[in-house]
């Protein structure tokens, strides 16, 4: 657990950082939050991800207390402050403490440290199950706090033994509630859904690690496809490239963790250390 935390471009023990009862996220749910792992104290392809961060501020029309350069020092400056090599950052920002209990005004900026996601390894070698659900979340590109389907779904997604939720419109693919979605298909393709999703930085690295390995497809795809699959997996930053082996209780492909879902986590993995490699302190 992080010692430190920061608000509003303050390092604080974390025990002592509080936000008032009138912000907008709590009394609204309006706010936005990116989520980025360090190793060797650097971050994770960190332009990209404040990248996208000061895009969903923007498009959410909140103004961030710092911006990108002053935010950058502070993330390294807390990480310094933690002392841990490995972990990962939460940045989140709210709509602000609302005047009239709807209105935002001046964000409230938070950046927190975790430990470095550790998910079991049979999760890896043996696959996860998911359960599907028809939605579509609202702003897609947008990386908001609102997770209500997802969260208010978790007794329907543990009593299934499964992992998370994917969302598909109508039958057409979207995306799982906290990661993308890759298949393989029967011709040996690597397909993912092209838009209504959160472009995750996890998916995008998979495209470019895959490179001259497969032919990578971005297009609309529809729920026979998923299950017609020949191998299917999710990434998200925490979760890496994740094989699905069962969704809705159908197995999917013979039902085992395929080919190339372990190789293209194994190239995602190479592609993240080769970054942790050159990034510059
Ligand atoms: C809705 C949604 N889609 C996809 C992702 C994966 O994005 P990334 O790879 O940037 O973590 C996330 C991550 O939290 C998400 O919340």
């Amino acid at each position: 657990m992080a010692i430190y935390c920061s608000l509003n471009g303050k390092i604080t023990a974390q025990e002592k950082a509080s936000l008032g009862v009138t912000d907008l996220a709590v009394l609204r749910g309006y706010g936005i939050f990116d989520y980025f792992l360090f190793k060797y104290g650097r971050p994770l392809l960190e332009e990209q991800y404040l990248q996208r961060f000061y895009n969903s501020a923007e498009k959410m029309g909140l103004n961030p207390p710092l911006n990108q350069k002053e935010l950058s020092r502070n993330i390294h400056e807390l990480i310094a402050a933690n002392g841990q090599g490995n972990g990962a950052i939460r940045l989140v920002l709210t709509g602000g403490y609302t005047p009239d209990g709807y209105s935002p005004s001046e964000p409230n900026l938070i950046v927190l440290q975790h430990p470095y996601p550790a998910y079991p390894d049979a999760y890896f070698t043996e696959g996860v199950a998911l359960i599907s659900h028809n939605f579509q979340r609202e702003w897609p590109e947008v990386k908001t706090i609102n997770y209500l389907t997802g969260i208010k779904l978790l007794p329907e997604i543990r009593r299934a033994g499964a992992l998370e939720v994917m969302y598909h419109n109508n039958g057409i693919l979207r995306e799982s509630v906290r990661s993308n979605v890759f298949l393989i298909t029967e011709k040996e393709e690597l397909v993912t859904p092209d838009s209504e999703i959160l472009f995750g930085i996890t998916r995008d690295s998979i495209i470019k690690a895959t490179a001259g390995l497969l032919p990578v497809i971005t297009r609309r795809v529809n729920m026979e496809e998923v299950f017609r699959a020949r191998e299917v997996f999710i990434t998200g930053t925490n979760k890496s490239a994740m094989p699905v082996v069962r969704i809705d209780g159908r197995p999917i492909g013979d039902g085992k963790v395929g080919h190339w879902s372990k190789t293209l986590k194994e190239k995602l993995e190479e592609y993240r250390e080769a970054y942790y490699q050159s990034a510059e302190v």
